[in-house]
């Protein structure tokens, strides 16, 4: 997202404070500007701490550095470009009742956000691996402090094999416009006899692009089910995006490409360096 003048030139005005997790603002501004800045850093992850002692817009990250790369390209991840909508406390239940996680269970979050299903998974004693590709958020999850191990990653470059096991289960919410994608992509991470459980949009089930069909005929070999979720169910994170949960259950010998099928791949035979 572009960061227009006016509430660039605020941000970058010497008098403005921009150090740790905060951003303090220690001059007058005039009611629209103000404005425009505020929504731009509530954007950003930023929240107004009007107390005496702190009355500065602070973030649950170190918002220094990320505004430091922002402002010399002038521009900022936002919510819409990754795609970032929280899963709501109740649809987080509905994944983890249906995971029927038992203690100690290997838990694969490929897009973790800021840990929405990964703190409530660990809290029912799953041990979760996350990945996630925007490094507040990544700080976030640090931060919580729930997952066995956080990967600062763009999740669709990681390449399955370069895990020695795969997961028990796989519970994701992908971002809507790519989640085909994620979800053909952690299918690669599964166990053999794993579950998959993701948050897709509900145009998955109709879009009629070639990878969405392919799709389609792969979640119905393996007897997949989608279920639609409740209208609006992601208001309480700003969208009306109609959704559906994907369950998915692999077997031994099924047609999903799981992270036992890769492993049992041939690898390539580097022959350059067998010369
Ligand atoms: C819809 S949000 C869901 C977040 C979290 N899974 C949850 O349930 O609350 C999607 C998340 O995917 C992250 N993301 C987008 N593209 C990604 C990628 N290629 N690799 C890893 N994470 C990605 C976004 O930064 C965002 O945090």
């Amino acid at each position: 997202m572009y960061i227009p003048s006016g509430v660039y030139d605020v941000l970058t005005d010497p008098r403005t404070v921009i150090t740790g997790d905060r951003v303090q603002i220690p001059f007058e501004l005039d009611r629209a500007l103000y404005e425009r800045l505020n929504n731009l850093l509530r954007e950003i992850g930023g929240r107004w701490d009007g107390r005496k002692a702190v009355r500065a817009h602070t973030f649950p990250f170190p918002v220094e550095d990320f505004m430091r790369e922002s402002l010399a390209s002038r521009e900022f991840p936002s919510h819409f470009d990754q795609g970032w909508y929280p899963t709501p406390p109740s649809i987080v239940h509905d994944i983890l009742e249906r995971a029927a996680i038992t203690e100690g269970m290997s838990v694969l979050e490929p897009s973790a956000g800021t840990g929405s299903i990964v703190g409530p998974a660990t809290g029912r004693g799953a041990v979760v691996d996350c990945v996630e590709i925007d490094q507040r958020r990544i700080h976030v999850l640090r931060e919580q402090g729930a997952a066995r191990q956080v990967t600062e990653a763009d999740f669709l470059d990681l390449d399955p094999v370069d895990r020695e096991h795969g997961y028990q289960r796989v519970l994701m919410n992908p971002p809507f416009s790519t989640a085909v994608q994620h979800v053909m992509h952690a299918l690669g991470f599964l166990d053999d006899d794993g579950t998959l459980i993701a948050v897709m949009p509900e145009a998955s089930q109709w879009h009629s692009d070639r990878a969405t069909v392919e799709f389609r005929e792969l979640v119905a070999l393996a007897e997949g089910e989608f279920i639609p979720l409740p209208d609006r169910s992601f208001a309480p994170s700003g969208t009306y995006v109609p959704t559906v949960l994907l369950v998915i259950e692999a077997e031994p010998g099924g047609p999903l490409l799981t992270h036992g099928w890769h492993q049992r791949q041939p690898r390539q035979l580097d022959l350059f360096a067998l010369a």
